[in-house]
This record gives C-alpha cells, sequence and structure tokens, in this order.
C-alpha cells in the first residue's frame, strides 16, 4: 500500500491504496465517483473512459501510481451543472438506452471535440471506434456529436 495524492474534478483526494490499483477502482470504491463503468476490464470497451490532463484515457487499465499529479476528470466533472453541450446534445437526441456505456461514450467524445472541434463523419467513427455499446446506439451518438460540434463552434 502507498499514499497516492490525486486531483479528481478540481478536487484533492488521498488514498492508500497498491500502486497498481486502476484507477476505476479508485474512483469507484474510494472517491465514490461511479458515473465511471466498468466493463471489460482489459481496456477494450470504453465504458471506464476519464480524461487524464485533458486526454481520453481508459481508467480500469491505467494504474493509480500513473495518475498522481495529474488532473483526472470523470463524467461528473465534465461540466458544472450536467451542461457540457455534449451532455445537452445526448439529452436532445435521447441517446442512451440501458446507458452503461454512455459516460465514456460522452468522455470519449468531449475528447474528440477538444482536439477536432469540425470533425467529419469518418473523424467521428475513428475516434469513437472502440467504445462499444451493446444497445447500438451508435447512429444517435454521432447525430449527437454533430449538433454538439455545430453549438460549440
Ligand atoms: S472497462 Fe475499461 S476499456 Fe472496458
Ligand atoms: S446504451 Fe446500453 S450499452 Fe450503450
Amino acid at each position: 500500500m502507498a499514499i497516492f495524492n490525486l486531483t479528481i474534478n478540481g478536487k484533492k483526494h488521498q488514498v492508500d491504496v497498491a500502486p497498481e490499483t486502476p484507477v476505476l477502482w479508485v474512483l469507484r470504491d474510494h472517491a465514490n465517483l461511479v458515473g465511471t463503468k466498468f466493463g471489460c476490464g482489459i481496456g477494450q470497451c470504453g465504458a471506464c473512459t476519464i480524461h487524464i490532463d485533458g486526454v481520453a484515457t481508459r481508467s480500469c487499465s491505467l494504474p493509480v501510481s500513473g495518475a498522481a499529479d495529474k488532473k483526472i476528470t470523470t463524467i461528473e466533472g465534465l461540466s458544472e451543472n450536467a451542461n457540457h453541450p455534449l451532455q445537452e446534445a445526448w439529452i436532445e437526441h435521447d441517446v442512451p438506452q440501458c446507458g452503461y456505456c454512455q459516460a465514456g461514450q460522452i468522455m470519449n467524445a468531449a475528447s474528440l471535440l477538444k482536439n477536432n472541434p469540425n470533425p467529419t463523419d469518418s473523424d467521428i467513427d475513428a475516434a469513437m471506434n472502440g467504445n462499444i455499446c451493446r444497445c447500438g446506439t451508435y447512429v444517435r451518438i454521432k447525430a449527437a456529436i454533430k449538433t454538439a460540434a455545430e453549438k460549440m463552434s
């Protein structure tokens, strides 16, 4: 075990965990931030996507030792009042079905729009390719990303 000082959604957290503990478990079990979901646990589905220093990252595959002194952002911290243009577009397009994958989808899309504010269809396909939705909401996800991009431009 070791002490790690983390900054999550702008707040300081101190945790005493094994260095190899995935950030996903620290978020869910220690910081009580359960919006980030466990899907595959091996970096293959995107359900656990968060931002590390603004970059979309799979929290199931990142040891806590790699996140200390970095800025961690989860779906709970993406915006002040769940009013990021993507979150509003998600509601407008009624994107979620079961909802399980959606936090990861939004966090990945937010990273995309930060780097590429006006993505083409193929840019969206390429960026979102690794985020799996077992309910098949892909068409609505793409439409919502386009709506958010328009609002942000
Ligand atoms: S739970 Fe992390 S990528 Fe699937
Ligand atoms: S909305 Fe059900 S897994 Fe994506």
